[in-house]
């Protein structure tokens, strides 16, 4: 309890301090901590799918405990306490019976942190609670989805002196980190242009068709979103890496945007066309208002462009786009083509470094973590990106680090879905993003990964 205590103060006096401390070497170059890291007590809100997933990543450290678990779902919350059991972990405290039960769990003296894992409405609420009870904010994608849930993040941030650490899994993508040494080692000259996006195709899933228009369907949550708005909605899995490598908040930053958005047909294609939907189905008569595929382009105060595309309603292999164009030389990734030139190194003019030629650079530039801790990683979700994220924000709840995506990041890349909306609604009008760093972007330094 003192330590915890301690802890809180500490994290206290260092974020107000201004923009916290740096990450630990450890955390920096992916090696093992030398000492074993302090014991810590993790809640986590919302033991749904996600939460589930990142509860079991959590509950392989030894030092961590779940004494909490909070969620109104009886099935998720019996699931979890088996997630717990099997990974060797007590049962947890079950707070639930309403939609603010979490408050019981933040009431709780030793909880040192909490993962916020629960529907995107719900996020801004639970993690200002959160900071305000001190505790260490663990707050899923997107952050928020109105420009005052970022600023309130922001401003709770700086008022409480509590830490906010962003859990955008993506940024620690293999690829995209390798990316980042390569250009922090000049290979492509100066970066002008990037491309990413988050396309994830719903078809298979049948969540359009089962879904019941209520709040006691699983997927209703989301389904309101895509029937009532049209945005990005998704932009972080998309712009966490890129932000990493234009420096976003560190020298640099989003000026403005511009969005487009197609019509909607493919939900009402799909749910007339499944055996089990067919044109009298009641969902194929909704007015979905999600454009099936939503076009951002942003501009950076440094030039930069950045394109990003959203899209779940057309069939399609997954992909998240990245692609990073310099004035020497570009990089596609493994979702277009794999494939790199270099200007005066690569051998044929005009064509691509392919095959081993692409996976050469992509070794000699791997990033430490991954260098470090591949076997680990391994099992972990999407890729052995989660066990990452879930790593640092042990080590950084544990020992009262500054988080490596932090509060500002949250902001600037979720306030992507209420500008791209209000873009689309303009007829693709610039909307220029607010500055969440009040300034501290011009002195503030790239920190992740380094
Ligand atoms: N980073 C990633 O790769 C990734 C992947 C999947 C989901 N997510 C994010 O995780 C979050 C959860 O997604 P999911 O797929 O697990 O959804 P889900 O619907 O499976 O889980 C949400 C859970 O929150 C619970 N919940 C709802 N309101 C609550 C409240 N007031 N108090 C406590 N619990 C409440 C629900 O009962 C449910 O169990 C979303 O923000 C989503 O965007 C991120």
């Amino acid at each position: 309890m003192k330590d915890n205590l301690r802890r809180r103060e500490f994290i206290k006096s260092t974020a107000a301090a201004g923009f916290g401390m740096a990450c630990s070497p450890a955390l920096l170059f992916g090696q093992p901590p030398t000492t074993k890291l302090p014991d810590v007590s993790i809640g986590v809100i919302g033991v749904g799918s996600r939460g589930r997933g990142l509860l079991n990543l959590l509950a392989k450290y030894d030092n961590v405990r779940i004494p909490a678990i909070c969620d109104i779902n009886a099935e998720a919350i019996a699931m979890a306490q088996t997630a717990l059991m099997n990974n060797g972990k007590e049962n947890a405290e079950v707070f639930t019976g309403g939609d603010h039960a979490y408050k019981k769990l933040l009431d709780r003296k030793d909880i040192d942190g909490v993962i916020i894992t629960t529907p995107w409405e719900w996020h801004v609420p639970m993690a200002v609670d959160s900071m305000k009870a001190g505790k260490y904010a663990g707050l899923e994608v997107p952050a928020a989805i109105t420009i005052e849930g970022c600023w309130e993040l922001v401003n709770v941030h700086e008022e409480t002196g509590s830490n906010l650490m962003f859990l955008e899994n993506c940024c620690y993508d293999r690829e995209t980190m390798a990316v980042l040494q390569m250009i922090r080692d000049g290979l492509f000259g100066t970066p002008v242009h990037a491309t990413c996006g988050y396309r994830h195709s719903f078809w298979g899933s049948r969540s359009y068709i089962d879904f019941k228009g209520d709040s006691s369907d699983e997927v209703y949550w989301r389904n309101q979103h895509y029937l009532n708005r049209n945005a990005d909605l998704y932009p972080t899995h998309g712009i966490g890496p890129v932000a990493n490598w234009f420096n976003i908040d560190r020298g640099n930053r989003f000026l403005y945007l511009t969005s487009a958005a197609t019509k909607s047909k493919g939900v009402y294609e799909y749910i007339r066309n499944h055996p089990d939907g067919g044109p009298d189905n009641p969902n194929a008569k909704l007015d979905w208002k999600q454009g099936d595929i939503v076009t951002t382009i942003i501009k950076t105060s440094e030039g930069e462009t950045i394109i990003i595309n959203f899209e779940l309603n057309l069939p399609r292999p997954y992909s998240r786009d990245y692609t990073l164009h310099g004035t020497r030389g570009l990089w596609s990734g493994e979702y277009m083509r794999r494939g790199i030139y270099i200007e005066g190194k690569s051998p044929k003019t005009h064509q691509w470094e392919t095959g081993e030629a692409y996976d050469n650079y992509m070794k000699k530039y791997d990033h430490p973590l991954w260098k470090n801790h591949e076997a680990d990683a391994k099992n972990a979700g999407h890729g052995g990106i989660d066990y990452f994220m879930i790593r640092a924000f042990v080590e950084c709840v544990s020992q009262n680090m500054y988080p490596p995506i932090d509060v500002y990041d949250a902001a600037s890349w979720s306030a992507i879905v209420p500008l791209s909306e209000k873009s689309i609604l303009g007829g693709s009008e610039p909307v220029f993003f607010p500055d969440f760093t009040k300034g501290q972007w011009i002195v503030r330094t790239p920190s992740f990964g380094l």
